[in-house]
């Protein structure tokens, strides 16, 4: 990776790589490009900005060639509850931009990154330590997206040779920018009304299980795996990883060591509870220890611990 192009900058993910990225590889190496121009005072107009629409492939292939990109890291996209308010829109922009983004890529001959999710599984998936390789029949059109996605990215390796590696990312948390959409978002909302209100209304009821991952790991994994010798890469789109797993009793649990009064009420989102019903609980992701040396640094409690803590500065919180 020395000139990186970076979809969907401004989202969760995105905004936070590029910063990390632009610390590693320069900042004149990273563009960030997103639908929309950022704020002014955004960290993300400290380097190169570019507005682009993935759905315009002339626009994201005039951006490659000009900038002499060598990497296409792909974050834009609908998220899962996003998604299924509007299943149309959700294929077209999910696959329409990755189709774009891979045909770039090819032009161009460049190294590819694209997230899948936990939400690739589906009912049918072996639900506790659900293997790498497994059943995969997604009922979510978001799943759906995922999956077809991991087979367009591995056809792209196979019938062009092109450089494509991915991760199925679970839930990721992080204090920088919200997601929105997903139905994993509830482990970050907690958070913010942990500190704010001293209470969360949670839509996700106790005892679902779903695999987390707290964002300095997630950006770790993205710049491991793309560093990674690809004579070791046996998988490619995309590989299992997880930092931890839990329900939300426990993460409630865990935010009143430090919130002593901190109270938990719940309100299910049917929608959102169906589709992480179908969701593993835990997955198991050795094949990313094995062929790549994947490892993460934060559990349930230093990650609450950290995400307390940067929160109370963000937000401004001193009597909690
Ligand atoms: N965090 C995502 C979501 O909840 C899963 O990939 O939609």
């Amino acid at each position: 990776m020395k000139k990186i192009l970076i979809t969907g900058a401004m989202g969760q993910l995105g905004s936070e790589l590029t910063t990390i990225l632009r610390e590693q590889y320069g900042v004149d190496n990273v563009i960030g490009t997103d639908i929309r121009r950022p704020d002014e005072d955004s960290p993300l107009l400290a380097g190169p900005f570019e507005i682009l629409n993935v759905l315009d492939a002339q626009n994201m292939a005039d951006i490659v060639k000009k900038e002499k990109v060598d990497t296409i890291i792909h974050l834009a996209a609908l998220l899962s509850a996003t998604a299924e308010a509007n299943p149309q829109l959700a294929w077209n922009i999910n696959m329409g931009g990755l189709v774009n983004a891979l045909e770039v890529a090819r032009e161009n001959n460049t190294q590819f990154f694209t997230p899948s999710s936990i939400g690739a599984f589906g009912p049918s998936t072996p639900k506790v330590a659900t293997p790498q390789d497994t059943i995969q029949r997604p009922t979510t059109i978001y799943g759906v997206t995922k999956v077809s996605g991991e087979l367009l990215c591995d056809y792209y390796f196979q019938k062009f040779g092109l450089d494509t590696r991915g991760v199925r990312f679970p839930g990721l948390i992080g204090y920088v920018t919200p997601p929105g959409g997903g139905t994993t978002d509830y482990a970050v909302d907690i958070y913010y009304d942990a500190l704010k209100k001293g209470s969360y209304e949670s839509y996700i009821d106790k005892g679902t299980f779903m695999d987390m991952m707290y964002m300095p790991d997630a950006l770790d994994a993205i710049i491991q795996l793309m560093e990674a010798d690809p004579s070791k890469l046996i998988h490619r789109n995309a590989f299992n990883i997880s930092a931890m797993s839990f329900d939300p009793e426990m993460i409630a649990g865990e935010i009143r060591k430090h919130i002593k009064d901190f109270k938990m009420t719940y309100k299910v989102d049917p929608v959102r509870q169906g589709i992480a019903d179908n969701w593993p609980d835990s997955i198991d992701y050795s094949a990313a220890i094995e062929e790549w040396g994947f490892k993460t640094r934060y559990n349930l409690e230093t990650m609450t611990i950290d995400m307390l803590e940067k929160l109370r500065v963000k937000l401004s919180i001193t009597d909690r």
